[in-house]
């Protein structure tokens, strides 16, 4: 009825009001709750950064106590699904096994999966989704190397944890890196939102029908898998890597890249709403800088590569009159990479930083007590035409 507006990518609709986060895609700020990136960057933990996009302020410290302890008290995961990421066969892609197995947590917790939940039952799924994400993710990676799973620590911080569960052996203790932990807090909170992005829109469509959290956010973790969104991370590095290979020419990549006949894009570079410089990728830029001289790693040639494609694409006029600049997926993987995180993990290292955003879009959905989301279209199809039996068609 009436007229339909066509905007297919969603170039210029809101589909929502929110009041999570600020982006201002001109002058390059984002902020979570009113709260500059750069100060949570700095300041925050990325505990703390989930409590104040899920519940809209910063915890007072019991609060923030409280909520670490929850999360905590609920890492381990269900032995059954523990059995379910060892089917996968060997080479499964983690994002694979990530988004089937929160899918599955709908199933172990079928008293979570209901619609009109209680509060007390939304808090505990999304304490439980918290909690587990960092579980399943490193057990992912485990299977994929043949490594046991090490249950987690509940004395250790979220991301210490993560890195121990990543790295750590049953035969030896585990030794943490402050330093590397702090580069994960860093790179988690950068990611921990982003307003109406492709896969908090799949969340919030999702999560909109009243489908369970876990469902919402496996879906989320689907659409973030692709190399035009979070996917672009792991892009990134094997783009740079196909670039070492090749002899280190960044300006043959420039070209290709400008080359309307050839679909190559320099991954990592362009977004929707940045026209200036993404505010997450220069925190990431400099914190690459610092781990990888930390870890002695700064001659990393990957590293050089990427800057020099940076400042090759940069002025370039291509680049330039299309406002450019590189996003929050250039850098990361490099860090990612000195880290030991391998390059098929990278997407899931986005998965779990985005979560809290997640749930905080879904949780104010719910609030907001939104209508199903169902956009129309213009049907462009044939007009009525009859059936014709098969012994009759040419
Ligand atoms: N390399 C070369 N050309 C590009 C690139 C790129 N990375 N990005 C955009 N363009 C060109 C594009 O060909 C088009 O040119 P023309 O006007 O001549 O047709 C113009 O710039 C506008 O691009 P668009 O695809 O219409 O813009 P969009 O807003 O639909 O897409 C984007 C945004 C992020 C999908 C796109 O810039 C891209 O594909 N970038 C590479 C993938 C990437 O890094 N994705 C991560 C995004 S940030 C984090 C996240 O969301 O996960």
């Amino acid at each position: 009825t009436g007229y339909i507006t066509m905007d297919p990518a969603y170039m210029n609709t809101g589909a929502t009001v929110s009041s999570v986060t600020f982006l201002d895609g001109e002058q390059g700020i984002l902020r979570y709750r009113g709260i500059p990136i750069e100060q949570l960057a700095e300041q925050s933990s990325f505990t703390e950064t989930a409590y104040l996009l899920i519940y809209g302020r910063l915890p007072t410290r019991q609060e923030l106590v409280a909520f670490r302890l929850q999360v905590s008290r609920h890492s381990m995961i269900h032995e059954g699904l523990k059995e379910l990421i060892d089917r996968f066969p060997p080479g499964a892609h983690p994002m694979a096994i990530l988004s089937s197995a929160v899918c599955a947590m709908s199933a172990y917790y079928p008293e979570l999966a209901k619609m009109d939940q209680t509060p007390e039952e939304v808090e505990l799924s999304i304490v439980r989704l918290i909690a587990k994400i960092t579980t399943i993710a490193a057990y992912a990676y485990k299977q994929s190397i043949g490594h046991p799973l090490l249950y987690p620590d509940n004395s250790l911080g979220y991301c210490a944890n993560f890195l121990r569960m990543m790295f750590g052996v049953p035969c030896e203790p585990y030794v943490v890196d402050d330093d590397l932990v702090k580069a994960l807090k860093v790179l988690m909170i950068l990611h921990a939102d982003h307003e109406q992005n492709c896969s908090t829109s799949t969340v919030r469509l999702v999560g909109s029908s009243r489908a369970n959290l876990f469902a919402a956010v496996s879906a989320g973790i689907l659409a973030l898998w692709g190399p035009l969104h979070g996917g672009a991370n792991q892009e990134v590095l094997e783009m740079l890597e196909e670039i070492q290979r090749d002899g280190g020419d960044v300006a043959k990549f420039v070209l290709k890249a400008k080359d309307p006949k050839d679909p190559f894009r320099l991954m990592g570079f362009g977004h929707r709403v940045y026209k200036n410089y993404d505010p997450r990728a220069t925190i990431i830029k400099r914190t690459a800088d610092t781990v990888l001289t930390k870890l002695g790693k700064q001659d990393e040639p990957l590293l050089k590569i990427a800057k020099e494609l940076e400042e090759a694409a940069r002025s370039d006029s291509y680049f330039v009159d299309r406002k450019l600049y590189p996003n929050v997926d250039f850098y990361s993987g490099i860090i990612y990479h000195a880290m030991g995180i391998p390059t098929t993990m990278f997407t899931v290292m986005f998965a779990i930083g985005r979560l809290p955003g997640w749930i905080a879009q879904w949780k104010e959905m719910l609030e907001q007590k939104a209508k199903i989301g169902r956009p129309r279209q213009i049907y462009v199809g044939p007009t009525k035409t009859d059936y014709v039996p098969i012994e009759a068609r040419g």
